[in-house]
């Protein structure tokens, strides 16, 4: 069915700088012992809830701004250079440079990459399938978003993989009332799934974020009932499922970071940061002009 080759390594670039006038994460000077995350309260206060929107609307603008550019020929290192240049130019910091050690601005996991990818000097090919996770850090606090977008043109397959993760991660939002298990997003997400026979991505999770990148409480993309923590107005997370065409065990390189499907299936992920509300959920990594 595919002739695609295997996902490479390529060379990753120097790391790009940002403007002393920018304020940093904490985890930027970390020393040993400090944590890079907190564990934030879940429930936030309006003010920062509303500081959230500023930098979820700057993570998704950004992340537009690189989709605009994925084709081929355009090396993912071009597109951490043009998300570094968005964000810093909107004041905000590009959150995963430096987290944990991640060298780049953003994440671009090529088609078998589940997650973490490092953009490199690998020009992207006609078909590939690119997703997109940029987090943005504005106001002391993070909107992380992701999306799945093609270079050229994709095979059938691959443009409905990523519709339905899309609709998957929706559905996944529009499942969220106070006073309702967590478990009912992951429940609503994997059951959708099945009905295409793709994988669904265990062991990387949504997550609370806010003053933090990663805090509680997980979001799990597949249904487990033992995750009973009860959704209240003011909880901020994400939503982000990967779904597989294939299986779901996966491998990572020896870069410490990219985690690849172990049979090369086609992965896509769609992610928004939301915030619960009192009758659903708003979601806080909408672009500039949808809302
Ligand atoms: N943005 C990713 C997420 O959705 C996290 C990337 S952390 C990194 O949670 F270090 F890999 F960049
Ligand atoms: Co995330
Ligand atoms: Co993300």
């Amino acid at each position: 069915m595919t002739t695609r080759a295997p996902l490479r390594p390529g060379e990753i670039s120097q790391r790009r700088p940002v403007p002393a006038a920018i304020r940093r994460p904490h985890y930027l000077d970390a020393r040993p012992g400090v944590p890079a995350d907190y564990d934030d309260p879940m429930v936030k206060d309006a003010d920062t809830i509303a500081r959230m929107r500023v930098a979820g609307r700057i993570a998704a603008d950004a992340m537009q701004e690189v989709g605009r550019h994925v084709a081929p020929g355009v090396t993912t290192d071009d597109l951490d250079a043009i998300g570094h240049e968005f964000v810093v130019a909107a004041g905000a910091y590009p959150s995963t440079l430096g987290y944990k050690g991640f060298p780049k601005s953003l994440c671009t996991s090529v088609n078998e990459v589940i997650c973490h990818g490092i953009p490199d000097s690998r020009p992207l090919e006609d078909g590939d399938v690119v997703k997109v996770d940029i987090t943005a850090f504005a106001e002391g606090v993070h909107g992380d978003t992701c999306a799945t977008f093609f270079a050229g043109t994709p095979s059938d397959d691959a443009r409905m993989l990523s519709d339905r993760t899309r609709a998957a991660m929706l559905r996944g939002i529009a499942a969220i009332r106070p006073g309702r298990p967590v478990s009912v997003i992951g429940r609503v997400i994997e059951s959708y799934a099945r009905r295409f026979g793709y994988g669904v991505v265990r062991d990387y999770t949504g997550h609370g974020v806010g003053p933090s990148f990663h805090t509680k409480p997980t979001i799990l993309h597949y249904d487990e009932p033992r995750a009973t923590t009860v959704l209240e107005p003011g909880m901020t997370f994400t939503v982000e499922p990967m779904l597989t065409l294939g299986g779901i065990d996966w491998y990572g390189w020896d870069d410490d970071w990219t985690i690849l499907t172990t049979d090369g299936s086609l992965v896509a992920q769609w992610e928004h940061t939301v915030v619960v509300t009192d009758d659903g959920a708003e979601i806080l990594t909408a672009p500039s002009g949808t809302t």
